[in-house]
């Protein structure tokens, strides 16, 4: 089986490339942005006609948060008009497309766990963008599989790595404690997403690891694992203040892996520890 994977090299599209290396029956076509612009038609078009890959994971797109408020074309080219072509593209050659979303196609603002079947609200340019992604890829190939994550961090530019390196240069650090979410390892994502693939598991998944705490109680622990000992404070996101709005409580449910193929992702406790052993 031919496997394509745009933005292979974010986090999410390094683990993915890592664990399909250990299959021997997967041939893997690996593209970065300079190899090919997601966001250019014709691009997609002759680069998918000509490969001819069976399965099309998804994983770039503008994942800058705070820009998106301003870069707002850039962001509907990247996150809605991208895996648009790519859907089209997959589609017209028989193939099946993933697409990677997020948490912030919600609201965040009922305190209760979302699962796949609750309202999406997005409040943000980031969340609107990707939630047209997502409308897109189904509207335009039925063979899809949308997976929503949330707090991701693996090899790349990551909360874990940006709280590490402050820690190096202050002996008191303050982190917002009024947002819930679950930290989530592209290990266990992208495990995820390849069962998903092999049961042609097709529809919306939300895929995070286990549980839940703040970005203060996440710092905490990161610094207690790695024996850092720069203190950190609670504090509000008001006192926080970023251009995008932050949902509140933003715990995904990963209800449809367990109704269908299984929920084989950890306790984010664990996941975290084994990234930074
Ligand atoms: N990170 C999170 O906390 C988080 C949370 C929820 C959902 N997600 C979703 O999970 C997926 C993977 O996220 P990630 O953290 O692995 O992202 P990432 O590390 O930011 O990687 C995204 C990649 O996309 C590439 N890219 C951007 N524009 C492109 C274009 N026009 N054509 C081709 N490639 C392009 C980037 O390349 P350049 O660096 O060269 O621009 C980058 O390598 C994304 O769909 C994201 O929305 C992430």
């Amino acid at each position: 089986m031919k496997i394509l994977i745009t933005g292979a090299n974010g986090q999410l599209g390094r683990e993915l490339a890592n664990q399909y290396k250990e299959k021997k029956t997967i041939e893997l076509i690996l593209t970065r942005r300079s190899d090919l612009d997601i966001s250019n038609i014709n691009e997609v078009y002759s680069f998918v006609n000509r490969n001819k890959p069976d399965v099309i994971i998804n994983c770039a797109a503008l994942t800058a948060v705070d820009k998106c408020e301003t870069e707002i074309d850039m962001a509907y080219k990247i996150n809605a008009i991208g895996p648009k072509n790519l859907a089209i593209a997959a589609n017209e050659i028989g193939a099946e497309i993933v697409q990677v979303s997020t948490d912030y196609v919600f609201s965040g603002n009922i305190d209760k766990s979302l699962t796949e079947f609750d309202k999406i609200d997005p409040l943000t340019i980031y969340g609107k963008t990707k939630l047209e992604g997502e409308i897109l890829v189904r509207n335009h190939n039925p063979k899809h599989y949308i997976v929503r994550t949330a707090w991701l961090y693996g090899d790349g530019n990551n909360f874990v790595k940006t709280m590490i390196k402050l820690s190096e240069t202050n002996t008191t650090l303050k982190v917002v404690n009024d947002q819930k979410g679950t930290p989530t390892s592209t290990v266990d994502l992208a495990r995820t997403i390849i069962k998903l693939v092999e049961d042609k598991n097709y529809g919306i998944f939300h895929c995070t690891c286990k549980g839940e705490c703040t970005w203060y109680d996440f710092t905490k622990e990161i610094f207690r694992i790695k024996g850092i000992t720069t203190t950190v404070l609670p504090c509000t996101s008001e006192e926080f203040k970023r251009p995008a709005k932050r949902p509140e409580y933003s715990v995904l449910r990963n209800y449809m892996l367990e109704l269908t193929t299984g929920d084989i992702t950890r306790p984010w406790q664990e996941a975290i520890y084994e990234y930074l052993k």
